[in-house]
């Protein structure tokens, strides 16, 4: 098992089961991580949400979703993920470097646009692999993720509907991704979605205003 808690990552895993589970990855292009959230942390996280207010929040030009407000689940999750036996962890199952993590809270609501459209999160080659945290307290519909291998046209469809569970996405060329609509009357879904990197990141600027397109 793989699991961040309040008290650091447990990596109950031996090397060669990573490797396994980087197989899969490789294979599937994700990866499930069952309860990677301990039970405490996702409550803390879903009081948090329970009361938070979004806003929309432009994401380049493949999709569209909102963000809180408040930074502060979003500022904490970082500094949990970018645990170094986590990091090692994922390291080990993506076959290269994760030396950090930076992630953000997003909302997806039902009927208002929100999904994201094939896109790789290459980022300049930097990024060893991407990871969606489902925080919803109540399930949702919809709202698949899709990886697909460009050159065979192979899509598999992954819905990750049990709070606290990650999804490990494979990164790399050929390799694209998407989150579909929500279904038509469905609670939201939020996440906290982020991607590991094979470079160390300064967190000092963390929580500063964001770079993207805001709108009211
Ligand atoms: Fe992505």
């Amino acid at each position: 098992m793989i699991q961040v808690t309040r008290a650091g990552a447990r990596v109950d895993a031996r090397e060669n089961e990573l490797s396994e589970l980087g197989r899969r990855l490789r294979r599937d292009g994700f990866l499930k991580l069952p309860s990677f959230l301990e039970p405490a942390l996702l409550g803390w996280a879903q009081d948090f949400l329970d009361h938070a207010r979004f806003r929309v929040s432009q994401i380049f030009s493949y999709g569209r979703r909102e963000a809180p407000i408040d930074q502060g689940l979003e500022t904490a999750l970082n500094f949990h993920l970018n645990d170094g036996d986590l990091l090692g962890a994922i390291g080990a199952i993506a076959g290269r470097p994760a030396l950090s993590c930076n992630g953000k809270i997003r909302r997806h609501a039902a009927g208002r646009g929100h999904f994201l459209r094939w896109h790789d999160d290459l980022k300049g080659g930097d990024t060893t692999a991407t990871i969606s945290v489902n925080l919803n307290r109540v399930p949702f519909e919809g709202g698949l993720l899709e990886v697909k291998n460009v050159s065979t046209g192979r899509v598999r469809s992954v819905a990750n509907l049990t709070p606290g569970d990650a999804v490990l996405i494979r990164v790399g060329p050929g390799i694209v991704h998407r989150n579909t609509p929500l279904k038509r009357g469905s609670p939201a879904k939020l996440t906290f979605t982020g991607a590991f990197f094979n470079y160390a990141v300064d967190l000092r600027g963390y929580g500063s205003p964001r770079r993207e397109t805001v709108r009211a």
